[in-house]
């Protein structure tokens, strides 16, 4: 297997790209940073991305994150970028901005949890691993054995009558300014509901919020071990990296 990729992870406030090892998912170089456009559309992202690999000087193919459902390559939600995105194929449209290389699109929680399952704090866990990130909304990922199942939304799930990403995201402890401690009893609630469905063996927590783990991941009340994310901020961008090789039938 080749032995460096590019990953570009698409957020809400940044898209962010850097070149990859993928024998250890760590950064070669500097990661660089481009503040989203606003409205964050299409073809406006396709360009922060072009700037990306050219700044970057990078030639071979890209994996790309998008906060959306990718079904071989065409955005099917957007519940935090521009509605635009649903139905557009960004494959070909990344395809093209970037010079006709080969490109691999995936939703963005999907990439992390390849690359937590992978290189961090997955990589000793056989079994079933759920990665969840918090951060606009809630972001999820399902692995078994290594193989992701791509595409699930468990921000979207119903927990006691409200979507678990109003009850839980970051961004409602911030906009409720909620404490830790009662942000954590939401938390317990939609990880209690994910695990009686699923039955997972861990739970990584991923996003911004979980540099301060310990301050709520010991307030949690479910029963599955949960786990900070070790790769942080740099996740998405690796896990995209490993995508944009591998090209298995989940990520096209
Ligand atoms: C989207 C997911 C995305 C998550 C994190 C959710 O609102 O539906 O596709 O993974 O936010 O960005």
């Amino acid at each position: 297997m080749t032995t460096t990729g590019f990953g570009i992870d698409v957020g809400g406030s940044g898209v962010k790209g850097g070149t990859v090892d993928l024998t250890t998912g760590e950064l070669i170089g500097d990661r660089i940073k481009i503040l989203t456009p606003q409205p964050s559309t299409p073809d406006a992202i396709a360009d922060t991305a072009a700037q990306i690999v050219r700044q970057a000087g990078w030639a071979g193919p890209v994996g790309i994150t998008l906060p959306a459902v990718v079904t071989a390559g065409v955005a099917r939600s957007a519940a935090n970028i521009d509605k635009s995105w649903i139905g557009t194929d960004a494959g070909a449209l990344f395809g093209s901005a970037l010079g006709d290389r080969d490109v691999s699109v995936l939703n963005d929680a999907d990439a992390a949890g390849i690359a937590e399952d992978s290189f961090g704090a997955g990589k000793d866990t056989t079994g079933v691993v759920i990665l969840l990130t918090f951060g606009t909304g809630i972001g999820s990922a399902v692995l078994h054995n290594g193989v992701l199942l791509p595409n699930t939304e468990f921000g979207h799930i119903e927990v006691d009558g409200k979507e678990a990403e109003h009850r839980a995201a970051s961004s409602v402890k911030e906009k409720k300014d909620l404490s830790y401690k009662e942000w954590s009893v939401e938390v317990s609630r939609v990880l209690t509901t994910i695990e009686n469905l699923l039955w997972p063996d861990l739970f990584i927590v991923g996003g911004g919020i979980s540099r301060k783990h310990e301050k709520w991941i010991p307030h949690l009340t479910n029963r599955t071990t949960v786990v900070p994310a070790a790769l942080l901020n740099t996740a998405g961008i690796a896990g995209a990296a490993l995508a944009s090789v591998t090209k298995t039938a989940s990520f096209s």
